[in-house]
């Protein structure tokens, strides 16, 4: 049985490319980037005496000015019950705080241009107890900040709606114009709207000004500080398209045919009701040049009275004839569209507003799993938290453009949010690029999990976050689900949980009734009520069985055998998968003795357990787990034993920030498929061998130079779609090994370390398939820097992430150097940071001197905004040769 979801997509928004429309100039909209020209002050103290509301951690209570009353009617556009919606009271709360003022100097402010994350720069908090620990990722994220900035209006914006749209802010954003308060935004991971209009001066400087707040212990990972996506001024006629104001939804999706609605909000800010007339064109969108093409079809156009200071929808539909659908690479094409809406009042065109979207359908079928146009497509899918590394959390497109590279290189296909919405531009990433999204809005809700995270702001909340989060993301065709929970608390409390889940499930539903929804169980059985409600079961470790075999018999917790078979018979209708699987466990290239001979086992800092407390590193022979955990053979036996579910998203792709299991004195995880770097660990291997099957390769670890372990016994894995392979050690075969059922490695657990060459070559059908060679490397004597880019834009965003290898005479990389290494930049460029992929290193990111890890280091270069001309960087380490890179900057 399966239940059905025909679907759509759908959306972004924007405008940036609207010269390339051939057909009419943009009228009526302009959206301007407000990122640059900012100062910025960060308070350890709060001096201004304002807060949002009372707190857990803030004891002078008194004499605090609490805002809230009126930052809560910047929820009313997301709030559908008219007797809920917010009053703002009289006053002017925080206009006698210097900082709001026009009249405030803030020259001696730090200069800073958005995003921005002031928390990224460290240093790091190294002691016990302190103020920010492992699980925020040691840097300093806590405190008030202030941002302010002049707008200067002309007085051609006389008349026009002038909107405030800050993408993401973290957290709790109270804006002031001209010393009034706006309004503002807690929840720092939704993107959001302020009407600065009744607060402007046309034909004059304005004075905007942004207090953040971020509390300790309000966080499981690594939030950042700061406004750290994009802000934009945007300028329409009072009369536009409502913010986020089409929803297109595609149906009947064949290669002949689809019939696409559309909803138009239309609203008037202005004193008059309006007769407004609303056309749409379709046109096909080159998403890799970003040029609209040919028009395809024209919705027919419609016309509307629009009362003053209201909303009013208008609906329309039209077929489209071989529509070129959207589907996930590597089988399918990310074929997007563009919707071009123009508003005419008195036949002038007073708005233009652009709407991508992709064209498919999704199928949740209980006993396949998802099917995309019809076509099965098993969810390959990584999670992934929002930072980027050594960059933070400030968005920057190429970084999250090669995470997402590397992650295809993979052979993976999907992406998890978790657990919170992330920057609309990635999310145009992933429609351009083919990746499906499970899109998810929160972590916790009434129930917390840090003193002060979410479930403070909850009750008042709840429904305008994930309205304005589902109306924002709603239009984009990779984003297959919505996840309105991770392992929240509120799973296990019978009917109250249950209840609130319906809740939020009905909203997703009233929002967009075109996907399913979902929310992550870690705990909840079928038998309980809260699972009922969701659309499609996803699970969190438990479909695998958590702690249920031998290695974990001893540990505390829960024992939970594999449960996918119980949820699929409880729920014949609903597709089942899996949303946090492995919670595997290492370290790049670090390897520890002797190696557990189980498939799966607790990390533990016991010999054969794979930690070393002192060192805070993990064994890399991918075997150790966090203590719910597991190996990923152990997940990929479980679900080759339940070939219903639809796949999996590892816990995690990348390393993160933040949540160092099991080495809290450490700062960022040990949890990735690819390392805080983009390095990839021992483990890419074995997922790229399941997920890409076709793809030839062999890979050996460990690494083969270890000239204290003569004679003893090194276990050699070898990772590979291959079904025999034949190891040599000098060689002299180790044994030829067949791929068992429920074997997804192989083994030679007793070899007997000699220095010299491993080699391995392997079989798939009888036929050699794919070989691997390790080396004992001699002393390190040189570098070598590889750029991911030789040619970066002057845009004041673009990057070339640089690899550095440590390299024997021979050309080898030196699997254990940990040489110091010095960067230095010539020409219009800069250094942004640099990285190893250590969870325990301390350097902060931005240090020009960094040690190798295990043989590799990472640069991260930047061109000066406007330059031209030639990038070089070199990099320096004592007894070491190195040839500089060089780069282009246009
Ligand atoms: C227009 O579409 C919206 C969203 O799908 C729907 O709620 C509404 O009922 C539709 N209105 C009409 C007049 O069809
Ligand atoms: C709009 O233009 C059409 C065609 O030129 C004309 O018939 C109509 O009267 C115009 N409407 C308005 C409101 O000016
Ligand atoms: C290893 O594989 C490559 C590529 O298929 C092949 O050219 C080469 O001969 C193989 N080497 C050995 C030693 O088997």
């Amino acid at each position: 049985m399966s239940s059905r979801y025909v679907l759509y997509n759908v959306c972004g928004l924007i405008l940036l490319s609207l010269f390339l429309l051939r057909d009419a100039a943009p009228v009526g909209r302009e959206r301007v980037s407000l990122n640059t020209g900012w100062r910025f002050l960060r308070a350890t103290t709060n001096t201004d005496k304002l807060i949002y509301d009372q707190r857990p951690d803030v004891s002078d209570r008194n004499d605090l000015n609490v805002l809230k009353p009126w930052i809560l009617p910047s929820a009313n556009d997301f709030i559908s019950d008219p007797a809920k919606r917010h009053q703002r009271p009289i006053g002017a709360p925080g206009s006698d705080v210097p900082f709001v003022q026009e009249t405030f100097d803030d020259s001696a402010w730090e200069a800073v241009n958005l995003p921005h994350d002031w928390a990224i720069k460290g240093p790091f908090y190294t002691e016990d107890n302190a103020v920010v620990g492992g699980g925020m990722g040691r840097l300093p994220v806590q405190g008030i900040s202030w941002y302010r900035r002049e707008l200067t209006m002309t007085s051609v914006d006389k008349g026009k709606s002038i909107y405030l749209d800050i993408d993401g802010a973290m957290s709790y954003a109270m804006v002031w114009l001209n010393g009034n308060l706006v309004g503002g935004w807690p929840y720092g991971y939704n993107s959001f709207r302020l009407d600065l209009t009744s607060y402007l001066r046309p034909g004059d400087d304005n004075q905007l000004a942004i207090r953040l707040d971020n509390p300790t212990d309000s966080s499981r990972w690594y939030p950042g500080g700061g406004i750290y996506r994009n802000v934009w001024l945007t300028k329409v006629d009072p009369t536009h398209i409502a913010q986020w104001g089409t929803f297109i939804s595609s149906k009947e999706v064949s290669a002949q045919s689809a019939t696409i609605d559309l909803v138009v909000q239309v609203e008037n800010k202005g004193p008059a009701s309006r007769q407004i007339e609303v056309a749409t064109d379709v046109h096909a969108f080159d998403s890799a040049t970003g040029r609209t093409g040919e028009k395809v079809a024209e919705f027919p156009r419609a016309t509307v009275n629009v009362p003053a200071g209201q909303k009013q929808p208008v609906n329309c539909s039209v077929t489209v004839k071989n529509p070129q659908l959207w589907g996930p690479l590597p089988t399918q094409r990310p074929n997007l569209y563009v919707a071009v809406t123009r508003l005419y009042a008195s036949n002038k065109t007073i708005d233009t507003y652009e709407t991508r979207f992709g064209i498919r359908s999704l199928t949740f079928d209980a006993g396949k799993g998802l099917l995309v146009n019809g076509k099965l497509v098993r969810i390959q899918g990584v999670n992934q938290h929002h930072d980027l590394g050594a960059l933070g959390a400030a968005f920057n497109v190429r970084a999250a453009e090669r995470q997402l590279e590397i992650l295809r290189d993979l052979g993976c296909n999907a992406i998890r949010m978790s657990h919170n919405p992330p920057a609309p531009e990635l999310l145009d990433l992933t429609d351009r690029m083919g990746f499906l999204v499970m899109d998810e809005v929160f972590d916790c809700w009434e129930r917390k999990k840090t003193a002060n995270d979410f479930h403070l702001i909850f009750p008042d909340w709840y429904e305008a976050d994930l309205r304005s989060f589902l109306r924002r993301d709603r239009n984009h065709p990779s984003v297959i689900a919505w996840s309105f929970g991770n392992e929240v608390g509120e799973q296990s409390t019978a009917e109250a949980g249950a209840a609130l889940a319906q809740k939020l499930h009905d909203i997703v539903h009233e929002e967009d009734p075109t996907r399913p929804s979902t929310a992550s169980i870690n705990s909840a059985k079928p038998d309980m009520p809260f699972p009922q409600v969701l659309d499609v079961i996803s699970l969190n470790y438990q479909g695998e069985g958590i702690r249920d075999t031998p290695p974990y018999a001893d540990l505390q917790g829960i024992k939970t055998p594999p449960q996918y078979p119980d949820f699929h018979s409880k729920f014949p209708a609903k597709m089942i998968v899996s949303s946090e699987t492995a919670a595997t466990l290492s370290t790049r290239g670090t390897y520890l003795f002797p190696v557990t001979n189980e498939v799966s086992a607790p990390a533990s800092d016991n010999a054969g357990g794979g930690g070393n407390p002192g060192l805070r590193q993990v064994s890399a022979y991918e075997l150790y787990t966090a203590p719910f955990g597991a190996s990923p053979d152990k997940v990929f036996t479980t679900q080759d034993k339940n070939p219903f579910v639809a796949g999996e998203f590892v816990w995690s792709g990348w390393d993160y920030l933040g949540e160092p299991t099991p080495y809290y004195s450490a700062r960022s995880s040990y949890f990735g498929i690819i390392d805080l770097a983009g390095f990839k660990k021992d483990r890419y291997y074995l997922y790229q061998s399941r997920w890409r099957p076709d793809l030839r390769m062999a890979h050996i670890l460990p690494h083969w130079t270890w000239p204290d372990r003569v004679g003893q016994v090194t276990p050699v894995h070898v990772f590979s779609a291959a079904d025999e392979a034949e190891l040599f050690l000098n060689g002299q075969s180790q044994g030829r090994k067949k791929k068992e059922a429920s074997n997804y490695r192989f083994r030679w657990d007793e070899v007997a370390y000699q220095p010299g060459e491993l080699h391995v070559v392997t079989y798939k059908n009888g036929r050699e398939w794919a070989n691997d060679t390790v080396r004992t490397t001699d002393a390190a004597t040189q570098l070598r820097l590889t750029a991911d880019r030789t040619a970066i834009k002057a845009d004041g965003r673009d990057l070339s992430f640089i690899t550095v290898e440590v390299l024997d005479s021979r050309g080898d990389v030196a699997p254990r150097a940990d040489n110091a290494i010095t960067f230095s930049l010539n020409g219009p460029g800069e250094i942004v940071a640099t990285d190893n992929g250590d969870p325990a290193d301390m350097a902060s990111f931005p240090s020009k001197e960094r040690k190798a890890y295990n043989g590799l280091v990472l640069v991260i270069v930047r061109a000066k905004t406007g330059a031209s001309g030639q990038i070089t960087v070199t990099a320096t380490g004592t007894g070491l040769r190195a040839a500089p890179v060089t780069l282009a900057v246009k």
